[in-house]
Protein backbone atom coordinates (compact mmCIF):
# COMPACT_ATOMS: atom_id res chain seq x y z
CA UNK A 1 0.00 0.00 0.00
CA UNK A 2 1.28 3.62 -0.84
CA UNK A 3 0.50 5.64 2.11
CA UNK A 4 1.16 8.65 -0.54
CA UNK A 5 -2.18 8.47 -2.26
CA UNK A 6 -4.12 7.68 0.89
CA UNK A 7 -5.36 10.88 3.15
CA UNK A 8 -6.95 9.70 6.40
CA UNK A 9 -8.66 12.56 8.55
CA UNK A 10 -8.63 11.80 12.70
CA UNK A 11 -11.76 13.36 13.89
CA UNK A 12 -10.97 13.02 17.50
CA UNK A 13 -7.34 13.81 18.98
CA UNK A 14 -6.77 15.45 22.62
CA UNK A 15 -3.32 16.74 20.91
CA UNK A 16 -3.22 19.21 23.81
CA UNK A 17 -2.65 16.44 26.50
CA UNK A 18 0.67 16.86 28.20
CA UNK A 19 1.64 12.90 26.83
CA UNK A 20 2.36 15.04 23.62
CA UNK A 21 4.42 17.79 25.46
CA UNK A 22 7.94 16.50 24.50
CA UNK A 23 7.18 15.10 21.08
CA UNK A 24 4.17 17.05 19.84
CA UNK A 25 6.21 17.93 16.37
CA UNK A 26 7.04 14.55 15.51
CA UNK A 27 3.85 13.20 16.19
CA UNK A 28 2.15 15.62 13.72
CA UNK A 29 5.08 15.31 11.23
CA UNK A 30 4.85 11.19 11.68
CA UNK A 31 0.86 11.49 10.81
CA UNK A 32 1.56 13.42 8.09
CA UNK A 33 3.88 10.96 6.79
CA UNK A 34 1.38 8.25 7.32
CA UNK A 35 -1.24 10.15 5.06
CA UNK A 36 -2.65 11.31 7.76
CA UNK A 37 -3.52 15.37 6.70
CA UNK A 38 -6.07 16.66 9.18
CA UNK A 39 -6.67 16.04 12.51
CA UNK A 40 -9.34 17.62 15.04
CA UNK A 41 -8.04 18.66 18.46
CA UNK A 42 -10.88 18.29 20.82
CA UNK A 43 -10.98 20.19 24.06
CA UNK A 44 -12.01 18.74 27.57
CA UNK A 45 -12.34 21.92 29.26
CA UNK A 46 -11.88 25.68 28.53
CA UNK A 47 -8.59 25.70 29.37
CA UNK A 48 -8.02 22.65 27.33
CA UNK A 49 -10.20 24.34 24.32
CA UNK A 50 -7.86 27.14 23.92
CA UNK A 51 -5.07 25.06 24.04
CA UNK A 52 -6.54 22.88 21.21
CA UNK A 53 -7.42 26.76 19.36
CA UNK A 54 -3.31 27.41 20.09
CA UNK A 55 -2.71 24.00 18.09
CA UNK A 56 -5.12 24.87 15.34
CA UNK A 57 -2.79 28.32 15.06
CA UNK A 58 0.46 26.37 14.99
CA UNK A 59 -0.14 23.79 12.81
CA UNK A 60 -1.97 23.99 9.59
CA UNK A 61 -3.29 20.15 9.77
CA UNK A 62 -4.47 20.62 13.24
CA UNK A 63 -8.40 22.28 13.57
CA UNK A 64 -10.00 22.64 16.74
CA UNK A 65 -13.39 21.66 18.37
CA UNK A 66 -14.13 23.40 22.05
CA UNK A 67 -16.17 22.27 24.80
CA UNK A 68 -16.56 20.54 28.45
CA UNK A 69 -15.98 16.97 28.90
CA UNK A 70 -18.54 15.13 31.71
CA UNK A 71 -15.91 14.28 33.70
CA UNK A 72 -14.46 17.48 34.02
CA UNK A 73 -18.28 19.50 34.37
CA UNK A 74 -18.42 18.83 37.89
CA UNK A 75 -19.55 22.69 39.34
CA UNK A 76 -18.87 24.20 36.10
CA UNK A 77 -20.86 27.87 35.82
CA UNK A 78 -22.70 29.21 32.79
CA UNK A 79 -19.77 31.62 32.64
CA UNK A 80 -17.44 28.81 31.39
CA UNK A 81 -20.29 28.30 28.86
CA UNK A 82 -19.70 31.77 28.19
CA UNK A 83 -16.16 31.18 27.48
CA UNK A 84 -16.56 28.16 25.60
CA UNK A 85 -19.38 30.11 23.17
CA UNK A 86 -16.67 33.03 22.69
CA UNK A 87 -14.00 30.82 21.65
CA UNK A 88 -16.00 29.05 19.37
CA UNK A 89 -15.95 32.13 17.19
CA UNK A 90 -12.58 31.48 16.45
CA UNK A 91 -11.82 30.45 12.10
CA UNK A 92 -10.36 27.10 13.41
CA UNK A 93 -12.90 25.76 15.57
CA UNK A 94 -15.06 23.50 13.46
CA UNK A 95 -17.15 21.39 16.35
CA UNK A 96 -18.78 21.93 19.91
CA UNK A 97 -16.92 19.00 22.17
CA UNK A 98 -16.19 17.47 23.83
CA UNK A 99 -19.48 17.10 25.44
CA UNK A 100 -21.47 14.39 26.52
CA UNK A 101 -22.44 11.69 29.71
CA UNK A 102 -20.51 9.39 31.52
CA UNK A 103 -21.93 7.49 34.32
CA UNK A 104 -19.41 4.96 34.23
CA UNK A 105 -17.34 6.63 36.33
CA UNK A 106 -19.23 8.85 37.68
CA UNK A 107 -23.25 9.05 38.84
CA UNK A 108 -22.24 11.52 41.56
CA UNK A 109 -22.84 14.38 38.97
CA UNK A 110 -25.31 13.11 36.82
CA UNK A 111 -27.82 16.57 36.86
CA UNK A 112 -24.46 18.52 36.46
CA UNK A 113 -24.00 16.30 33.49
CA UNK A 114 -26.93 16.71 32.11
CA UNK A 115 -27.22 20.57 32.68
CA UNK A 116 -23.54 20.65 31.08
CA UNK A 117 -24.39 18.82 28.17
CA UNK A 118 -27.73 20.57 27.34
CA UNK A 119 -25.99 24.24 27.94
CA UNK A 120 -23.16 22.86 25.14
CA UNK A 121 -25.97 21.55 22.93
CA UNK A 122 -28.12 24.93 23.08
CA UNK A 123 -24.91 27.00 22.09
CA UNK A 124 -24.05 24.47 19.26
CA UNK A 125 -27.84 25.28 18.25
CA UNK A 126 -26.90 28.51 18.20
CA UNK A 127 -23.86 28.71 16.20
CA UNK A 128 -24.90 25.85 13.86
CA UNK A 129 -21.70 23.89 14.50
CA UNK A 130 -21.80 20.28 15.03
CA UNK A 131 -21.62 17.85 18.06
CA UNK A 132 -18.62 16.01 19.26
CA UNK A 133 -20.32 13.39 21.87
CA UNK A 134 -19.27 11.51 24.57
CA UNK A 135 -21.98 8.87 25.48
CA UNK A 136 -20.61 6.16 28.32
CA UNK A 137 -23.02 3.77 29.87
CA UNK A 138 -25.85 6.49 30.18
CA UNK A 139 -27.67 6.09 26.21
CA UNK A 140 -31.31 6.19 27.37
CA UNK A 141 -30.55 9.72 28.79
CA UNK A 142 -28.71 10.95 25.82
CA UNK A 143 -30.85 9.53 23.36
CA UNK A 144 -34.38 11.04 25.57
CA UNK A 145 -32.19 14.19 25.44
CA UNK A 146 -30.49 14.29 21.76
CA UNK A 147 -34.23 13.19 20.30
CA UNK A 148 -35.64 16.39 22.00
CA UNK A 149 -32.69 18.67 20.49
CA UNK A 150 -32.16 17.15 17.06
CA UNK A 151 -34.62 19.46 15.50
CA UNK A 152 -32.82 22.83 16.39
CA UNK A 153 -28.97 21.71 15.33
CA UNK A 154 -27.47 21.88 12.33
CA UNK A 155 -29.36 21.52 9.00
CA UNK A 156 -26.34 18.78 7.72
CA UNK A 157 -26.01 17.16 10.47
CA UNK A 158 -26.15 17.31 13.88
CA UNK A 159 -22.67 16.11 14.98
CA UNK A 160 -21.30 12.30 15.77
CA UNK A 161 -20.84 10.03 18.88
CA UNK A 162 -17.48 9.28 19.10
CA UNK A 163 -15.78 6.11 20.43
CA UNK A 164 -19.01 4.22 19.20
CA UNK A 165 -19.22 1.55 21.18
CA UNK A 166 -22.77 0.35 21.17
CA UNK A 167 -24.76 -2.36 19.73
CA UNK A 168 -26.56 -2.08 16.44
CA UNK A 169 -30.34 -1.40 17.47
CA UNK A 170 -28.45 1.87 19.21
CA UNK A 171 -26.26 2.71 16.17
CA UNK A 172 -29.57 3.19 14.35
CA UNK A 173 -31.47 5.33 16.96
CA UNK A 174 -28.32 7.79 15.96
CA UNK A 175 -28.17 7.04 12.71
CA UNK A 176 -31.75 7.98 12.61
CA UNK A 177 -31.40 11.14 14.12
CA UNK A 178 -28.99 11.91 11.84
CA UNK A 179 -25.04 11.35 13.83
CA UNK A 180 -22.46 10.17 12.16
CA UNK A 181 -20.41 7.12 14.39
CA UNK A 182 -17.12 7.30 14.69
CA UNK A 183 -14.95 4.26 15.46
CA UNK A 184 -11.36 4.05 17.27
CA UNK A 185 -8.37 1.52 17.49
CA UNK A 186 -10.26 -0.29 19.69
CA UNK A 187 -12.25 -1.64 16.76
CA UNK A 188 -9.59 -3.97 16.62
CA UNK A 189 -9.45 -5.87 19.77
CA UNK A 190 -9.89 -9.39 20.12
CA UNK A 191 -13.19 -8.80 21.89
CA UNK A 192 -14.75 -6.39 19.94
CA UNK A 193 -18.09 -6.68 18.10
CA UNK A 194 -17.94 -3.68 16.59
CA UNK A 195 -17.79 -5.76 13.27
CA UNK A 196 -21.71 -6.09 13.29
CA UNK A 197 -22.20 -2.18 13.87
CA UNK A 198 -19.75 -1.05 11.59
CA UNK A 199 -21.44 -3.05 8.50
CA UNK A 200 -24.88 -1.83 9.33
CA UNK A 201 -23.75 1.95 9.28
CA UNK A 202 -24.59 3.55 5.92
CA UNK A 203 -21.62 4.20 4.10
CA UNK A 204 -22.47 8.52 4.65
CA UNK A 205 -22.47 8.11 7.99
CA UNK A 206 -18.92 6.75 8.84
CA UNK A 207 -15.76 8.34 10.32
CA UNK A 208 -12.46 7.25 12.36
CA UNK A 209 -10.92 8.62 15.08
CA UNK A 210 -7.59 8.20 17.35
CA UNK A 211 -9.28 9.66 20.49
CA UNK A 212 -5.20 9.37 21.54
CA UNK A 213 -3.53 9.53 23.91
CA UNK A 214 -6.29 6.85 24.52
CA UNK A 215 -7.52 4.00 23.23
CA UNK A 216 -4.56 2.42 21.00
CA UNK A 217 -4.57 -0.19 18.39
CA UNK A 218 -4.04 -3.79 19.29
CA UNK A 219 -0.54 -3.50 18.34
CA UNK A 220 0.51 -0.67 20.27
CA UNK A 221 -1.51 -1.41 23.96
CA UNK A 222 -0.15 -0.29 26.71
CA UNK A 223 1.16 2.59 25.07
CA UNK A 224 0.09 6.19 23.96
CA UNK A 225 -1.91 6.66 21.11
CA UNK A 226 -1.30 9.22 17.97
CA UNK A 227 -2.80 9.72 15.31
CA UNK A 228 -0.32 7.86 12.35
CA UNK A 229 -1.77 4.91 13.82
CA UNK A 230 -5.11 5.45 12.57
CA UNK A 231 -3.83 3.24 9.39
CA UNK A 232 -4.69 0.94 11.36
CA UNK A 233 -8.28 1.21 12.26
CA UNK A 234 -9.11 2.69 8.76
CA UNK A 235 -7.41 -0.93 7.09
CA UNK A 236 -9.59 -3.03 10.26
CA UNK A 237 -12.67 -0.98 9.18
CA UNK A 238 -11.99 -1.60 5.21
CA UNK A 239 -11.64 -5.68 6.09
CA UNK A 240 -15.16 -5.58 8.16
CA UNK A 241 -17.15 -3.90 4.82
CA UNK A 242 -14.64 -5.65 2.46
CA UNK A 243 -13.56 -2.93 0.45
CA UNK A 244 -9.64 -1.68 0.12
CA UNK A 245 -7.89 0.97 3.06
CA UNK A 246 -7.82 3.13 -0.12
CA UNK A 247 -11.28 3.52 -0.27
CA UNK A 248 -12.16 3.51 3.15
CA UNK A 249 -9.87 6.33 3.74
CA UNK A 250 -11.67 8.44 0.91
CA UNK A 251 -14.80 7.63 2.18
CA UNK A 252 -14.51 8.35 6.00
CA UNK A 253 -12.45 11.33 4.85
CA UNK A 254 -15.01 12.69 2.54
CA UNK A 255 -17.67 12.58 5.57
CA UNK A 256 -15.15 14.39 7.82
CA UNK A 257 -15.01 17.28 5.64
CA UNK A 258 -18.84 16.96 5.01
CA UNK A 259 -19.53 16.75 8.61
CA UNK A 260 -17.35 19.78 9.69
CA UNK A 261 -17.21 21.69 6.69
CA UNK A 262 -13.43 21.23 6.05
CA UNK A 263 -13.87 22.32 2.56
NI1 LIG B 1 -11.92 12.13 23.73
Amino acid sequence: MNSSKISIIDTHAHLDGEEFDSDRDAVIARAAEAGIGRIITCGTSVEASEKAIALAEKYPAVYAAVGIHPQEIAGVKKTEISRIATLAKHPRVVAIGEMGLDFHRSVVYKDEQIKGLKWQLELAGELQLPVILHNRQATNEMIEILSGWVQKATADSPGVIHCFQENADNARIFLNMGFYLAFGGYIGYPKSQMAEVIKIVPQDRLVVETDCPYLPPQKYRGQRNEPAYIKLTVEKMAEIRGTNIETMAKITSENAERLFKLK
